[in-house]
């Protein structure tokens, strides 16, 4: 007989409505019917795409297609009237033709993103001739996801009138209309179109979130405004004049209108940025939410949150909506989605099972799906989730939210340079946007795995990230985009002096920016390379080392959290079967190692568990590879140039872009970075764990009980010199010493 654990909460609302939330939910279950709408539309959409996959004559489908297409988008529309940012149709876009900036806050679920860009639509805000729309994301999922949801409502194909581009994946045309973007490829198209002429609307989604590269695009867009309402104000004086004759001739450039969008109410910052544009608040509708704090500190919150899942999924009716669980990270949510299926296994058979959906940031584009879906009969769906789910998607279904209270963040110490990601406690204002979700469809509940008085101690808002992070990737792109004055840009707010100096002082280590702090040719080219600035160098110099299969392959190996996965009750082994690959020089080469067995096993499911390969991850290296070699194809770039069994030349082409990443072993036998002197030890889960060598680099440093160097290879010293002449040439003498 299956007893379940049990954690106590204490309810620190002052609400009645929590007896009536559990009795609705029961007598939902007494019906034996899902009561959701979102899940029989979502049912029909499925079926559409069945329906014309199976018609073989090409023109027929084309035309099924389009009956289908306009068929879901009727009756999303009756969903989308429903939405409370319907009834302010008129005002919004009476506001944003009236003003050329406008800041819109509404409550999220309340319909900003998806709805705002198709009223502009409609409004003729899109065009052939004067651009279209751009909404810009921080998360290429979210990204994705919205611009599938979007281009159902519309009736349209996704990539026709409305399409989306991530890094590594364009789905838009000349065709698109309203294109949903990263804010970095926003940036990135900067660069190949500085006055952004293709648009005439471009909408900051998340602003609340102050992403790194959102906040420079404030900054950016202002400028751009400013110039292209000069232009226009210069061409219509030439023509009246009669000088610069050939008017006709110009392209059609509109006025630029900005969108700020945010979830939360403070946005009189952005208004006075955006020298006090207008405010539109759009009413939310939520319903009420029962929250509930832990009586005791959780000494592991991933088996609380274990234990409160199923806790909920016992004392609900299956029917009576689904779990959102906030975790930290991807491995954190693998190890729940172990949890939940060891929990599965000793339910009583006849009992419904949890069906754990989840959804960050590295998850292939495949998998996200299922995160939208209805459970089968049988389910009750878990989505497991980063903060991914706090603001930027919304995943309908939700009745419960299990809140952790902590999420991975980047920080930086620019006094040493240092950038580490750390798992770290929320703010008040992402457990109350994480709160909400559990109350957009009907009366809900939170679970918050911490006490009411650590609730208290969080701080009020998060640290805008352009403040804890390495700032080298959004500098090389602002000098390519035409801003000089790094120091003197108009920030929401300013970095320090001293990271923007780091920032600087790599660019032209790496021999991006010359001595005036000018871009150089190398730096250009690695302002349009898609990596951040260190990884560019390595597929740069790969070129001259003749080894850029080699420096591919390990940059898409270097871009998911971890290619392995380390059971706690199969440790061992797990490390015994990862041995395997090991390569005597590190990480670097072990990976490389690992990837050819991979490709050699075809991907095979069995021999993935077998080796302890996280086969998600892997699907996901391999798509980055794809793309990488796309682009290098496209830069005539040889992707296949292999330097073959020569790794000392990989590894040296490697150190050309992370000089700066390099630390020696010190007497005591721990590492000192030779960026900033920290102290450093080896990760326990690299290959050279236990071993000492002279000198090593690595591609990141996390701070867990203390700081870990991740992916570490070991090189000779002497080649530190060589990498980077001109920070460390007059070191090669004292390393003798
Ligand atoms: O941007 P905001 O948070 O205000 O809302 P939204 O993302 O535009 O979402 C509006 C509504 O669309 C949500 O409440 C969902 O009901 C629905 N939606 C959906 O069902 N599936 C999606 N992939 C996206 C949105
Ligand atoms: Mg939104």
């Amino acid at each position: 007989m299956y007893t379940p654990q049990k954690i106590v909460f204490s309810d620190n609302s002052d609400d009645e409505t929590k007896s009536s939330s559990i009795a609705s939910a029961h007598v939902a279950q007494q019906n034996g019917h899902s009561p959701h709408k979102h899940k029989k539309n979502h049912h029909h959409h499925s079926h559409g795409r069945h329906h014309h996959h199976d018609k073989d004559q090409s023109h027929q489908k084309s035309k099924k297609n389009q009956k289908s297409y306009a068929k879901i988008a009727e009756k999303l529309l009756v969903q989308r009237k429903g939405l409370p940012i319907y009834g302010a149709k008129e005002p919004l876009v009476g506001g944003i033709k009236s003003n050329s900036t406008v800041i819109v806050v509404g409550e999220t679920g309340s319909g900003k993103t998806t709805q705002i860009p198709q009223f502009l639509l409609e409004a003729g805000f899109a065009n052939e001739s004067c651009g279209g729309i751009a909404v810009t994301q921080p998360r290429r999922v979210a990204a994705i996801s919205i611009a599938k949801r979007v281009a159902e409502e519309v009736g349209t194909p996704l990539g026709g009138r409305v399409g989306y581009s991530v890094r590594f994946d364009d789905m838009s045309s000349e065709y698109t209309q309203i294109k949903y973007l990263t804010d970095g490829m926003l940036l990135r198209e900067v660069l190949l179109d500085p006055m952004l002429k293709r648009y005439q609307v471009v909408v900051l989604d998340e602003a609340h979130e102050r992403t790194l590269r959102t906040d420079i695009l404030m900054g950016m867009l202002k400028q751009i405004q400013k110039r292209r309402a000069d232009m226009i104000a210069k061409r219509r004086k030439d023509r009246r004049s009669g000088t610069g004759g050939n008017g006709a001739e110009h392209e059609k450039v509109t006025n630029l209108k900005i969108v700020v969008m945010s979830a939360t109410l403070d946005a009189e910052r952005f208004s006075k940025y955006f020298d006090n544009a207008p405010i539109l608040y759009v009413a939310g509708r939520q319903h009420h939410v029962t929250v509930y704090n832990t009586l005791e500190p959780q000494p592991d919150y991933l088996d609380a949150a274990n234990i409160v899942s199923t806790q909920v999924h016992l004392e609900n009716p299956v029917d009576g909506g689904d779990v959102l669980v906030f975790l930290a990270g991807q491995d954190d949510i693998e190890n729940m989605e172990k949890l939940i299926h060891e929990t599965n296994s000793h339910l009583p058979e006849n009992m419904a099972k949890m069906l754990p959906c989840p959804i960050f940031a590295a998850l292939p584009t495949a998998q996200q799906a299922k995160v939208f879906q209805p459970a089968p009969p049988g389910f009750r769906k878990i989505v497991l989730a980063t903060n991914i789910a706090e603001t930027s998607v919304t995943i309908p279904g939700i009745r419960y939210v299990i809140d952790t209270g902590v999420h991975k963040v980047r920080d930086y110490d620019a006094r040493v340079g240092v950038e580490s990601l750390q798992v770290q406690p929320i703010s008040k204002s992402s457990a109350r946007q994480r709160t909400g979700r559990a109350g957009r469809e009907a009366p809900g509940a939170c679970y918050r795995l911490y006490m009411e008085s650590s609730f208290q101690e969080l701080d009020d808002d998060g640290i805008p990230e352009i403040k804890r992070c390495n700032l080298a990737m959004v500098v090389i792109q602002m000098k390519a985009s035409g801003i000089s004055d790094i120091m003197g840009f108009e920030y929401m707010d300013p970095p320090s002096k001293a990271s923007l100096k780091n920032a600087l002082l790599e660019l032209y280590a790496l021999a991006a920016l010359d001595d005036h702090g000018h871009l150089t040719d190398l730096g250009r080219w690695m302002a349009e390379f898609p990596l951040e600035p260190s990884y560019s160098k390595v597929i740069y110099e790969s070129q001259k080392q003749g080894c850029t299969k080699e420096a591919i392959n390990i940059v898409s190996l270097l871009s998911v959290d971890s290619i392995f996965y380390i059971p706690n009750d199969k440790r061992d082994e797990s490390m015994s079967a990862q041995k395997k690959f090991s390569h005597s020089d590190g990480d670097h080469l072990t990976y490389l190692n690992l990837l050819d067995a991979y490709i050699q096993a075809n991907g095979d499911k069995d021999w993935c568990r077998d080796h302890f390969v996280n086969i998600r991850n892997m699907q996901h290296v391999l798509n980055v590879r794809k793309q990488l070699v796309g682009l290098c194809n496209r830069l005539n770039i040889d992707p296949n140039m292999s330097c073959g069994t020569s790794t000392d030349t990989v590894l040296k082409c490697f150190l050309a872009g992370f000089f700066h990443h390099c630390a020696l072993l010190q007497p005591d036998n721990t590492y000192r970075t030779l960026n900033g002197s920290q102290t450093t030890y080896i990760h326990p889960g690299s290959s050279l764990f236990g071993k000492r060598p002279p000198a090593i680099f690595y591609d990141q440093l996390v701070f867990t009980n203390k700081l870990h160097a991740r992916s570490v290879s070991a090189i000779d010293p002497s080649w530190i010199a060589t990498a980077a002449p001109k920070l460390y040439g007059h070191f090669s003498k004292s390393l003798k010493n």
